[in-house]
């Protein structure tokens, strides 16, 4: 019958929508595609040839064999554009996460700075003292041997200096000028300059002549303390000490005194809390201020009396935070300071 397609070139065109079909896709890419393309709409493509091949095709057959064949081109034509909108669609979200800025990771890697361990456990230390009436005083690094040694009760030649590695600076006369020993001569500072009453504690840096391990820096931290009143009495030191230790650490830890010896205080002892776990360990030294250092700051012994005590707070931080080498406190290793 004139026009009817002989069935072996339906099948050509058919399958090769299917085919196509199937080529296109399993293309992944738009390169892909772009090839597929040239596969199937190409000249050496299937379609291709069977237009080809019209002028050996019965005549009346030509006019359904050419529109099977562009049925089939429009539908493989059709899928492809499909196809390519796709590829795409998917290539521009692609490239908008490759490009994507990650803020997030920005903040995340942003650090914020913070007080040192030394100057947060200092601050805290001033802020009990000062919810407990005293006021923060301050004194020079830099001292002369009557401000750290003379003056506390500790003349030239005095045995208990060889309690201090002293480091003596390079000026005026020999051995005259040092980095302070201890916090104790801001105490001297303090009643040569204000009359009593004088509720102070005078945190601050302090030098010795010491080589650095676990528990020893040759430049550290202490807080003095010092109460200058009428009736002052070795209970008034006792309960301070007790006082602040319940703020700092909680009503369930406890101090204990035991007798010790400084030069500048009689009596003197030395001061120990209890750990979590019921231990003890020492803080620091303390006593009742010694009539001679009353009167070498101007003060009558007999109208006067007070207590003083000095702490390193460096051990009061790494009894805090359960630290056991005083060093990292000077490494300056970021994966310890950010910790506090
Ligand atoms: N200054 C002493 C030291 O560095 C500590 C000290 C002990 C301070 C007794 C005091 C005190 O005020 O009364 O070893």
């Amino acid at each position: 019958m004139a026009g009817m397609l002989d069935p072996a070139l339906t099948t050509i065109a058919s399958s090769a929508v299917t085919d196509g079909l199937a080529a296109i896709d399993a293309a992944s890419t738009l390169e892909a595609l772009r090839s597929v393309d040239a596969e199937l709409l190409g000249k050496a493509a299937p379609l291709s040839q069977l237009k080809a091949s019209m002028r050996d095709v019965a005549p009346e057959q030509r006019k359904a064999l050419g529109q099977a064949i562009n049925e089939a081109r429009t539908r493989l034509e059709l899928a492809i554009a499909d196809r390519h909108a796709e590829l795409e669609a998917i290539a521009r979200r692609e490239q908008l996460a490759a490009e994507q800025l990650d803020l997030s990771e920005v903040i995340a890697d942003r650090r914020v700075g913070h007080h040192h361990l030394i100057t947060q456990t200092r601050e805290m230390l001033e802020d009990a003292f000062v919810g407990l009436g005293f006021t923060v005083a301050e004194g020079p690094e830099v001292e002369t041997d009557w401000y750290n040694f003379e003056a506390l009760n500790m003349p030239a030649g005095h045995s208990a200096r060889s309690m201090w590695d002293t480091l003596y600076l390079d000026a005026g006369e020999p051995e005259t000028v040092l980095l302070r020993t201890h916090t104790s001569p801001v105490q001297v500072r303090t009643m040569m300059r204000q009359e009593p009453p004088i509720y102070i504690v005078a945190p601050g840096r302090s030098f010795r002549s010491d080589t650095a391990d676990a528990t020893h820096l040759p430049v550290f931290h202490q807080i003095e303390g010092l109460v200058v009143d009428k009736g002052i009495t070795f209970a008034d030191l006792a309960g301070t000490i007790e006082a602040f230790v319940k703020v700092l650490y909680g009503d369930d830890r406890t101090t204990r005194l035991r007798p010790s010896y400084f030069p500048f205080t009689e009596p003197s002892a030395e001061f120990d809390m209890t750990t979590a776990t019921g231990e003890w360990v020492e803080l620091g030294g303390c006593g009742m201020v010694n009539p001679n250092v009353l009167a070498h700051c101007g003060l009558d012994p007999e109208e006067w009396s007070g207590f003083a005590f000095g702490f390193g707070i460096e051990r009061m931080a790494m009894q805090r935070h359960g630290l056991d080498d005083i060093r990292e406190f000077v490494t300056n290793d970021i994966r310890f300071l950010s910790q506090f």
